[in-house]
């Protein structure tokens, strides 16, 4: 399946020092590994293994699994009856055992330039044990969930490491969704407390985060789910206030006259003074290997989001041994993910993947553009950073401004690119590879999802040829198929659906709270297999190109929405009878939000309307989701038993006149009308 020898035609081969030195130091290596790792797994972990700490040691089975809905349950274990702790080897290990206390475990950087701090690998440690302390005071014990909505302060990495030290399962819900949407999520996973910040700032944008977390907690309460524990950072300042003793991220250089910060002492508390009397040791909790870790939400194709489970041993050695391996890790790198950490991408390589390691990373609070769009070319150049993973979302913002603002610095610290969220444009690819890493930096394009706990198909930086757009080849232990759609696995150049054949340690293990949901969604439409919800075409040379999502899912600057999710919001409003959502193509954000909504008896389409349906969504879901487009649509078109045609409105939105096959239509006068009121600027 994968090639003896890598191809030598059409391909950049990466060039660069650090090829003697990589851990996968070429494309023969990689084969034999990934030989290795598919046939024994269990001898190509061991080396990953023995570097963590075991409580209890693992005997038998390394990974048990059944992937066949036809034969049972599905399930995926990974040493299960060994015991440890993951916070334990992310910090402890490092500090006490490889007496790496004095590193550098992150250079924090502001959204305002000037904010900074740095925090040893010591340091977390003893703010993680006495947090830990703080949630065993309120009660948290192992298996409890607890939800967690702040900016990106390292206190956020202290919260959910500390959670992961008592066997509290946290469950992160990225600081730009909504209240309703965090209520949604506290309620799915029945959290018993809630840690949030006052506020922060998005580039000039103040954010009052406990207002909306304030918000969250009413609907709970609303909905006869009170949760009556809230922690709050205190991360901004009013103005003339001092700094707040004892915080990792420095409050925002710039005061702040507008915040809001409601209060009520019958939930509230205060995360200083919580800290300030709490103890710094806390003896970790023992956990089996298959005890849950963490809960993230994705969207799910019927609307409601799905909360995806993430184990501790399996998704430890995996989020590991990708990180080593893909960012090609060196002790004496300093390495840069720009995602948030309410996104897997963050807790898989910002928190775990990286501390595993022991290694130096920058903590961004910030935008690309703020306070200009040579932002990120100066925290690279201040910091030295040598690894740098972003979106291609942001590597076409960032194009659009030309090479200047890059070349205002140097860049002769970076060694390795990554980027990861949807498919990269060749063209983003080429503006990466030439004028970020200036040629001498491979670009490693990882494909995977919330769902994988870590990077799936990806190229290795020193031994896989790349071409630009395609994720390349399988991670170790990773078996891809390409089906067609009777479910026949397709050999050599072709494309379908993309499929995996067998687990991994990072795979997710169910649906929180609804392993029924799990089955459907992943492996009831190919029996025998793990379903991606991706097109995939294969190349001659056995390369794997992701050619974007084939259910109903947007990808929205590399974050995946249902349409039935946007649809849901807009019906709630009174003057809208029906919508329907599709992804219209965007030059940055990958694809952009186009609704056509159909309209009450009676009701006529406005401005003010059109307002109040994009408020509606952001509040229903978040800013995210905003409508690009809003078309009034007196009639959408349907098939003869009424299924509305996807199909049909994503050709309209991006107003592309060959429709293919409408023979299945029940009106096709519907078309004209449609087309006439396209709208071709965003409102
Ligand atoms: C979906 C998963 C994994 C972290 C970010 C998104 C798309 C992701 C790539 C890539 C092509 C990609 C897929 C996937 N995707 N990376 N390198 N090339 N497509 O996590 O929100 O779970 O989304 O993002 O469509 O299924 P997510």
């Amino acid at each position: 399946m994968i090639p003896d020898k890598a191809p030598g035609e059409d391909v950049l081969h990466a060039s660069g020092d650090f090829k003697k030195e990589a851990h996968v130091p070429s494309f023969e290596k990689y084969k034999e590994l990934y030989v290795k790792s598919v046939e024994s797994p269990e001898e190509f972990w061991a080396d990953f293994v023995k570097d963590f700490f075991w409580k209890k040691k693992h005997n038998g089975k390394f990974l048990d699994y059944n992937f066949d809905v036809t034969k049972g349950e599905i399930y995926v274990k990974c040493m299960e009856g060994a015991s440890t702790n993951i916070c334990y080897n992310v910090l402890d290990r490092n500090v006490n055992d490889r007496k790496l206390g004095d590193r550098v475990a992150f250079y924090w950087e502001g959204n305002e330039p000037g904010d900074e701090k740095t925090v040893s690998y010591r340091e977390l440690l003893q703010q993680v044990c006495k947090f830990a302390n703080v949630l065993k005071s309120q009660g948290v014990k192992k298996g409890d969930r607890v939800s967690i909505y702040m900016p990106m302060v390292v206190e956020l990495v202290v919260a959910m490491l500390a959670c992961a030290r008592i066997g509290a399962v946290h469950s992160i819900v990225f600081a730009g969704f909504s209240a309703e949407s965090l209520c949604e999520r506290i309620m799915d996973s029945r959290c018993c407390l809630l840690i949030t910040a006052d506020g922060f700032y998005r580039g000039d944008k103040l954010i009052n985060l406990k207002l909306i977390a304030d918000e969250a907690l009413q609907k709970c309460r609303e909905k006869s789910f009170p949760v009556e524990k809230c922690i709050m950072l205190k991360h901004l300042t009013k103005e003339d206030e001092g700094t707040t003793p004892g915080s990792l991220s420095p409050p925002a250089k710039r005061a702040c006259p507008d915040l809001q910060v409601p209060w009520n002492s019958e939930v509230d508390m205060c995360w200083h003074s919580l800290m300030y009397d709490a103890l710094d040791e806390c003896e970790p909790v023992w956990c089996d290997s298959e005890d849950p870790l963490f809960i993230l939400y994705t969207s799910g194709s019927t609307g409601k989001p799905k909360g995806v489970l993430h184990t501790v041993s399996g998704y430890m050695l995996y989020t590991a041994a990708t990180f080593k391996l893909v960012f090609d890790y060196h002790p004496d790198d300093v390495y840069w993910c720009t995602a948030d950490i309410g996104w897997i991408t963050g807790h898989s390589y910002i928190t775990y993947g990286p501390l595993a390691n022991g290694a130096t990373s920058v903590l961004f609070e910030g935008l690309p553009t703020y306070p200009d769009v040579s932002r990120m070319w100066e925290i690279v150049d201040k910091y030295q950073v040598s690894k740098f993973y972003t979106a291609p979302t942001a590597i076409r913002l960032l194009m659009k401004y030309g090479s200047e603002p890059v070349h205002k610095y140097k860049r002769d610290s970076l060694k390795i690119l990554g980027t990861v969220g949807e498919p990269i444009n060749p063209e983003a690819w080429h503006w990466y590879y030439n004028v970020v890493g200036e040629k001498r930096c491979p670009v490693v394009d990882t494909f995977w999802q919330t769902e994988t706990g870590g990077h799936v198909l990806t190229p290795l930086p020193a031994a896989t040829p790349m071409k630009p757009g395609s994720a390349t080849f399988p991670f170790f232990g990773v078996v891809p198929a390409i089906l067609n759609e009777s479910g026949e696995e397709l050999e050599g150049p072709s494309e379908g659906y993309l499929v995996f054949k067998q687990p991994w340690p990072g795979v997710m293990r169910t649906v929180y709270g609804n392993q029924q949901r799990f089955e459907t969604t992943y492996f009831k439409k190919f029996p025998g297999y793990y379903v991606t919800g991706d097109g995939c075409r294969r190349d001659k040379d056995g390369y794997y190109w992701i050619t974007g999502r084939i259910d109903d899912m947007l990808n929205v600057s590399g974050h995946l929405l249902s349409t039935a999710e946007v649809e849901s919001a807009l019906v709630e409003h009174e003057s809208v009878a029906e919508a329907a959502v599709v992804g219209r193509p965007h030059p940055v954000k990958g694809e952009s939000l186009y609704c056509f909504v159909s309209l009450s008896d009676g009701i006529s389409y406005n401005q003010k309307l059109e307002a109040e349906l994009k408020k509606l969504v952001r509040e229903k879901i978040g800013a995210i989701a905003t409508p690009d487009y809003i078309q009034n649509a007196p009639s959408l078109p349907k098939t003869r038993s009424g299924k509305i045609m996807r199909r049909i409105l994503r050709k309209i939105a991006s107003n592309e006149r060959d429709l293919g096959d409408v023979s299945t239509l029940a009106d096709s006068s519907v078309i004209d009308q449609l087309f006439e009121n396209r709208c071709s600027t965003a409102v």
